[in-house]
């Protein structure tokens, strides 16, 4: 089937609230290098340009873990969130795990989709040992467009800068900031287990919604099933890309286009998931605009409004959380005030995984 084609130019442009693009004024730095409690994680743009990524053997390390998680839990308890996914983990740092409780603690994401860990001490590691705990879990991805920690282009840094005038901009056009998607899904190879780590966050909300798309998919009917299986869709990051480069910021890479499938197994599970997102796919291959549009829309409706297969994590200090990123859509949530002095601040390291593995091959 012929890959999806649009002409970059024909698209909106896509503006996810919860992100830079670009440095701020240098006032703007030096009042957050003042006021930040990490500043060292402040959004960096470096000039610095990234070739394709070539592909790479992955062996996801949940497949030499014990299956009962003997070594993660002998200290840890797990505690689920709810019922389709989502788990508490404590009694555990992650700085004192072997590679055993780490195989364990992939194959606990595996299952239960995300997984947030209170009261770690990583925000503190300093982004080489980040950087490197990361890496056991897949290929370090450098993002094109948002900033990053200078040397250490595998972080992502989310960082609300305080400035209320620009959200109050924003929902002068939106009615929502939320922005469902999966991270990097326009890779050959896209984030398997996803790490995000809080560095300040506002006294409440900036919430992060996932949703299972294992589940979502276990809803349909076998017949609307089996006709998803046979279907690929393009992923793309030249909308990305080109709302970056038209509003002064860079863009590191080249964009990307992919064809995935548009259910893929889960190497781990079995699972089988919807891959599916807003905001990277460009149409179903070998499709017409309006019909795939019409089951794009359809499904990630479905996705998005199943809070029956959803976890809200909220981001107390000190918060890591785990996600598999094969096997849920998640989105930030933009409700705080951003007139308050403690921003939302966070980074994120996606390494990546396998190349999606085709309901049908
Ligand atoms: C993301 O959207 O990739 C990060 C999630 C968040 O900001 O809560």
């Amino acid at each position: 089937m012929a890959p999806h084609s649009l002409e970059p130019t024909e698209e909106a442009p896509s503006y996810d609230i919860n992100l830079p693009y670009k440095p701020t004024s240098e006032k703007g730095q030096l009042k957050h290098a003042g006021a930040s409690k990490y500043p060292q994680y402040l959004p960096k743009w470096e000039p610095v340009f990234f070739p394709p990524c070539p592909e790479f053997d992955f062996l996801d390390p949940a497949l030499r873990a014990d299956k009962d998680k003997r070594t993660l839990l002998k200290d840890a308890q797990i505690k689920h969130i709810s019922p389709k996914m989502g788990s508490e983990l404590s009694g555990v740092q992650l700085s004192s795990m072997s590679d055993a409780a780490k195989d364990e603690l992939a194959l606990l994401v595996s299952e239960r989709k995300c997984v947030v860990l209170r009261d770690q001490d990583f925000a503190d590691w300093g982004p080489a040992s980040q950087q490197n705990f990361a890496e056991y879990f897949g290929k370090p991805n450098y993002q094109p467009v948002t900033g990053s920690v200078p040397g250490f282009p595998a972080f992502h840094i989310i960082h609300r800068d305080g400035n209320q005038a620009e959200i109050d901009k924003f929902f002068e056009h939106k009615l929502t900031s939320t922005l469902w998607h999966q991270d990097v899904s326009y890779e050959r190879q896209p984030p398997g287990y996803v790490i995000l780590c809080i560095l300040q966050a506002p006294e409440v909300g900036g919430d992060t919604v996932f949703a299972s798309t294992t589940e979502a998919y276990n809803r349909l009917s076998p017949g609307f099933q089996s006709m998803l299986e046979d279907l690929r869709a393009t992923h793309s990051s030249e909308k990305m890309c080109n709302f970056a480069r038209a509003n002064g910021g860079l863009c590191r890479k080249d964009p990307i286009r992919t064809s995935h499938p548009i259910v893929r197994v889960h190497p781990v599970t079995g699972e089988k998931s919807l891959f599916v997102n807003g905001e990277f796919i460009r149409g179903i291959d070998g499709w017409k605009d309006p019909e795939s549009d019409i089951l794009l829309n359809f499904l990630t409706d479905h996705i998005t409004k199943g809070h029956d297969f959803q976890v809200r994590l909220s981001w107390e200090p000190k918060s890591v959380v785990i996600f598999d990123n094969r096997t849920t859509c998640h989105t930030a949530t933009v409700d705080y005030d951003a007139r308050s002095d403690k921003d939302r601040h966070m980074f994120r390291l996606a390494p990546m995984a396998e190349v999606p593995i085709p309901a049908k091959k």
